[in-house]
């Protein structure tokens, strides 16, 4: 098998070995007790999927965990840059850790993350937050144990934000917070270069993991009990394209589905572009797999969708979504992502959205409003519809994917859905809350036992946001 080209060197992760060896012992001689460290999340599960590594690394290097960034000696912020909002965010709270660090000059921040590989925040972070230590960004998180005896050990900031198109790091250490969920990313990056979006510009071009090593990740997981897998990509149809020999992103859903054991997988995100009847289909015939289909359209409007360089039509998708209900029926669970202001967007061509809200009749939708990124080619464009105007166009939309999503909840009285079973629920005190495929939450009266397992619950009563079922009989 050819060696893939975006693989980080066994030699190189020995060398960050040994870097972890040396800031322990570096911790040892500068502090009593166990340090503690924080670290933040913002933005989607790929970030979520990078600090369990990031932590990972913490762990073998000595540090133990604190929510409370006013007790750790080292707080980590993993940012986002998809939207204005999360980076104004990033600001406001390294801003309130100036004082902290002040007083506690051996405390180490460093910020991570897509909003690090953009050079203007790079350049703002070095310039206007002095007191910031560490910067790295998104290709070199398996470094972090030599970027971090740097900054512990030199009287000098480091960053490091290398320009390359990403790399993969095998067999780094993890330390999930998910409990019976996890995330497993399949592969990294972006080929898309949609108009309005950063995240080919941070996170470096397409690179798949090798089958093998994600079917041994996976494994380990189902066996530490894990009984929820979502597996992560931008855009995971297109994964294996950069394998040799080639492998589907169905072929790979299906060696996994095939994996002895007792869980449910889900994926995300899926690009309509590329999504193929064969993952519907795959999706319908393996049992192990979620009938729960997140495909972003962004907009209802052929012109936008040009603009957003999609590579998909209204009509497409709409086919996409009819053949999906066709083999799953009822138990499809869809969810999607939806842009409202775009520039350019008239009022008539947002109507076209609200009318695909009403054909697909999703169970829930992600909705922003557009956010110009620096370098992205929509930012360029004449954008006169205010921001007033936008939300209000939002508010609109989602007065009516309520009505929706309330109709789709009453739909669900008398049918019964696997689910699997979280915790206590809170209608009551025999109460159990479970989690169907489309993410949905049911509530049913139910002995503790059944706490981690799976079980069939009949709808009996559709609330607002939970459903109320009965456990059936066995
Ligand atoms: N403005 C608003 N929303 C955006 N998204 C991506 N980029 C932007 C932007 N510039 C949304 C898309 C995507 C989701 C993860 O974030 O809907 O699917
Ligand atoms: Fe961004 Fe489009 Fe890639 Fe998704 S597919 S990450 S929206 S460029």
């Amino acid at each position: 098998m050819a060696v893939n080209i975006h693989r980080v060197t066994e030699a190189e992760l020995e060398e960050q070995k040994a870097y972890e060896k040396r800031v322990s012992s570096v911790l040892q001689k500068r502090y009593e007790n166990r340090p503690l460290a924080c670290v933040v999340t913002y933005g989607c599960q790929q970030n979520v999927a990078d600090s369990e590594r990031i932590k990972g690394m913490l762990a073998e290097m000595g540090y133990g965990f604190t929510e409370d960034r006013h007790s750790a000696k080292l707080v980590v912020f993993n940012t986002c840059a998809v939207r204005e909002h999360a980076e104004d965010r990033v600001f406001g709270n390294v801003g309130a850790l100036k004082k902290y660090k002040l007083a506690n000059p051996d405390v180490i921040i460093a910020l991570c993350g897509c909003m690090m590989q953009q050079k203007h925040i790079a350049e703002r972070i070095h310039d206007s937050f002095p007191f910031v230590d560490l910067v790295f960004g998104t290709h070199v998180v398996h470094r972090l144990p030599q970027l971090l005896y740097s900054a512990l050990t030199q009287r000098r900031r480091v960053f490091e934000l290398p320009d390359t198109d990403g790399v993969i790091a095998e067999g780094l250490p993890v330390v999930r917070d998910g409990g019976t969920k996890a995330w497993l990313p399949i592969m990294y990056g972006c080929n898309n270069f949609c108009t309005y979006c950063v995240v080919p510009y941070v996170r470096g071009r397409e690179r798949s993991r090798e089958v093998g090593d994600i079917e041994k990740e996976f494994r380990e997981l189902v066996e530490s009990g894990v009984k929820e897998i979502t597996l992560l990509g931008q855009n995971v149809n297109s994964y294996g394209k950069d394998l040799e020999p080639r492998v589907s992103f169905s072929e790979l859903l299906r060696r996994l589905a095939s994996l002895d054991g007792d869980f449910r997988i889900r994926f995300m995100t899926s690009h309509p572009k590329d999504c193929t009847k064969e993952l519907l289909e795959t999706m319908a015939q393996c049992d192990k797999v979620a009938e729960h289909l997140h495909l972003p359209f962004q907009s209802g409007n052929n012109r936008i969708l040009k603009a957003m360089n999609r590579g998909y039509t209204r009509e497409h998708y709409l086919e996409l979504i009819n053949y999906a209900k066709e083999l799953m029926g009822d138990s499809l669970s869809i969810t999607s992502d939806i842009i409202v202001g775009f520039p350019g967007e008239t009022y008539e061509e947002f109507l076209d959205t609200v009318s695909l809200i009403k054909e697909i009749k999703a169970t829930s939708l992600f909705t922003f409003i557009y956010s110009p990124r620096v370098g992205t080619p929509a930012a360029k464009l004449d954008d006169p519809v205010s921001y007033e105007e936008k939300s209000k166009r939002l508010r609109e939309l989602l007065a009516v994917q309520e009505e929706i999503s309330a109709s789709q909840m009453a739909l669900h009285k008398g049918k019964t859905f696997k689910c699997y079973v979280i915790g206590k629920g809170k209608l009551g005190d025999n109460y159990l809350a479970a989690r169907t495929d489309g993410n949905l939450i049911i509530e049913f009266e139910g002995g503790e036992r059944l706490i981690g397992t799976f079980v069939d619950v009949t709808v009996t009563e559709p609330l607002t946001y939970v459903l109320k079922g009965e456990i059936k009989k066995q």
